[in-house]
């Protein structure tokens, strides 16, 4: 597949930002499409390999890209943390190399975005960014899916995160609600709030699309009249040293009754799972009635193939789906 001729630029999906605001909703588009019907597009069909290297745990996004690039008629080839070359022996720029000669799609789970960009700028396949340290731009696929599901629509949404807002969720909420001309607000403990870097590209996302940016200390003021509220773990991997502190730093932003009710009354809960009932979310909050978290689930797969036949498709390396 690395070999077929094409004019297009090779597209990449390393950060929310690297979609436009307008591809952006083509994606969802398409994924809306084709969670009516599962076997609409089969770009990988052949079959064509996936690879999705892990180098942190995984259930969701391990499961999501399996199904979901058969689904899309190809075959999954999954590697653990510790299986590959990659990260003991062999260099990124070499490993994307090889890679690009066999397979049609990769995706990585890891630490540091750097890793990602290095990945995609050796590689001649598209490089989807499965979770880094930084972003986790699939779940916000998936988020905005959700959205869309329940309030018909992103645009003018107020959507509130809660927590340990310099995590990977909380930069990729920022940047890829704005895209979806949502106003964004994040909220956690001072420390805790994203780099000035991110909530700058998310401000200029934010101009171009009608969405905003608010970044608070100050729980209410950001919770207050959202239509969707959201959190995640306060101990993301690779932060298990920091556990005991995590576990009481960020208890003034956790979503409970109280919480939910300075949103608006039909407010939608969100969260990319795991949970830890008890400390971000109260179980009231996550197993009650304005809890969409599994349709959320759900959603990776739907979004994750709408994502990589996008991709394919927008680097001339498969046909157009039906829909576009
Ligand atoms: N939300 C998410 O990415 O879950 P996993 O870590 O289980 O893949
Ligand atoms: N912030 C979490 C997200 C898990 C899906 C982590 O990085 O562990």
């Amino acid at each position: 597949p690395s070999t077929t001729p094409s004019s297009a630029p090779l597209r990449h999906f390393l950060v929310d930002t690297d979609l436009t605001a307008a591809e952006q909703a083509e994606v969802l588009d398409l994924a809306q499409a084709m969670k009516a019907d599962r076997y609409l597009h089969r770009p990988l069909a052949g079959p064509q390999t996936g690879i999705v290297f892990f180098d942190k745990t995984s259930t969701r996004t391990r499961v999501s890209f399996a199904a979901g690039i058969a689904d899309l008629g190809g075959q999954p080839l999954i590697v653990n943390p510790g299986e590959a070359q990659l990260g003991h022996k062999e260099s990124i720029a070499d490993t994307a190399q090889v890679l690009s000669r066999m397979v049609s799609v990769i995706v990585w789970r890891t630490y540091a975005q750097a890793g990602l960009e290095e990945m995609a700028e050796h590689a001649t396949v598209p490089v989807v960014n499965a979770l880094s340290d930084d972003y986790h731009p699939c779940q916000l696929l998936a988020d905005l899916l959700t959205v869309r599901e329940h309030k018909g629509r992103t645009e003018g949404l107020v959507m509130t995160y809660l927590g340990d807002a310099a995590n990977n969720m909380a930069n990729s909420y920022l940047l890829a609600g704005v895209t979806a001309g949502m106003h964004v607000r994040v909220t956690g403990p001072s420390g805790y709030l994203p780099d000035a870097a991110v909530v700058a590209a998310a401000e200029a996302r934010a101009a171009e699309t009608g969405g905003s940016v608010l970044v608070t200390t100050d729980a209410a003021q950001a919770l207050d009249g959202a239509d969707v509220v959201v959190t995640d773990t306060w101990i993301s991997m690779g932060q298990e040293e920091e556990k005991e502190a995590r576990q009481t730093l960020f208890r003034d932003y956790a979503v409970d009754a109280q919480a939910m009710a300075k949103a608006a009354p039909d407010a939608v809960f969100l969260h990319c799972l795991p949970a830890y009932r008890g400390l971000e979310v109260s179980a009231e909050v996550i197993d009650g009635p304005q809890s969409v978290v599994f349709d959320e689930a759900e959603n990776r797969l739907h979004a994750q193939k709408a994502l990589m036949a996008w991709l394919l498709y927008r680097s001339g390396l498969a046909t157009a789906p039906a829909t576009t």
